[in-house]
């Protein structure tokens, strides 16, 4: 059976005071649902982050690496590298790599290529722009971006794989995808797992939902039946906010 997952995107926030005063308040939380958690500091706080948690519950993962082992590439960090300081999953195709960084489903295909061979977990982030749904263009784009960055992967593969559905228009505007357009776009991305890799695989893999998840909207969310959870932002930098979340399965 799949997993729920909540794990939250610090994104480019927080310096090293900061992180140690957010771990300090998440260590005293409690979770009392069956989430999976998560949080994704920066590459700087990592190291950090892992040894306050390392006796707790939340995984510390990354939010981007490259597809390289080493080499000229200033600027960059491989999965060797995250292994080296504790971690074990990373998120891979985010939007805002994708708009800001040009990165593109075949770049993206390559760093899945390379978490996976390097033994972590993939949370792979893809999602339509708001022209895309005006236009009811989501379903293809979406279908198009999972087909072009993972669908080149052996079955086993997906062992290792969380998707993250985040609606583009949804992140970090305070517009969230209802319960209704998340579950009809979840069911989707399931159907289209197993119209290529059969049930077994779709039923098996967890599928997030990313876009202004909040404490008063988490529960409804997830209440859908191929939602298994959430790839938190703004929420995830306030502790109180972040639990609320984690716990609101
Ligand atoms: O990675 C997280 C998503 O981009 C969602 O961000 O919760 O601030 O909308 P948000």
């Amino acid at each position: 059976m799949r997993k729920n997952i909540v794990a939250g995107n610090w994104k480019m926030n927080n310096d090293l005071a900061q992180t140690e005063t957010l771990l300090t308040a998440l260590k005293n939380k409690t979770i009392t649902s069956d989430a999976e958690v998560m949080i994704a500091p920066t590459f700087t706080n990592l190291w950090s982050a892992y040894n306050t948690l390392k006796d707790n519950a939340i995984e510390v993962i990354a939010q981007n690496m490259h597809f390289a082992e080493n080499g000229a590439y200033t600027g960059e960090v491989s999965a060797s590298m995250l292994k080296s300081v504790g971690v074990k999953t990373v998120i891979l195709g985010h939007s805002e790599r994708r708009a800001y960084f040009n990165e593109t489903d075949e770049l993206l295909a390559k760093k899945v290529d390379a978490a996976l061979a390097s033994d972590m977990r993939v949370i792979f982030c893809f999602g339509e722009e708001l022209a895309d749904r005006k236009s009811e263009n989501h379903e293809a784009v979406v279908g198009s971006q999972i087909k072009n960055a993972l669908f080149h992967l052996e079955a086993d593969a997906f062992k290792n794989i969380v998707l993250a559905y985040e609606p583009v228009w949804a992140i970090g505007t305070g517009e969230t995808a209802s319960p209704e357009q998340a579950q009809d776009m979840h069911a989707f991305i399931r159907k289209t797992l197993a119209d290529t890799y059969g049930a077994d695989v779709a039923d098996s893999v967890s599928i997030l939902y990313g876009g202004s998840v909040k404490p008063g909207n988490a529960q409804e969310i997830f209440s859908k039946p191929d939602v298994d959870g959430g790839l938190i932002g703004g929420a995830a930098l306030n502790a109180d906010d972040f639990f609320a979340i984690v716990n609101a399965f």
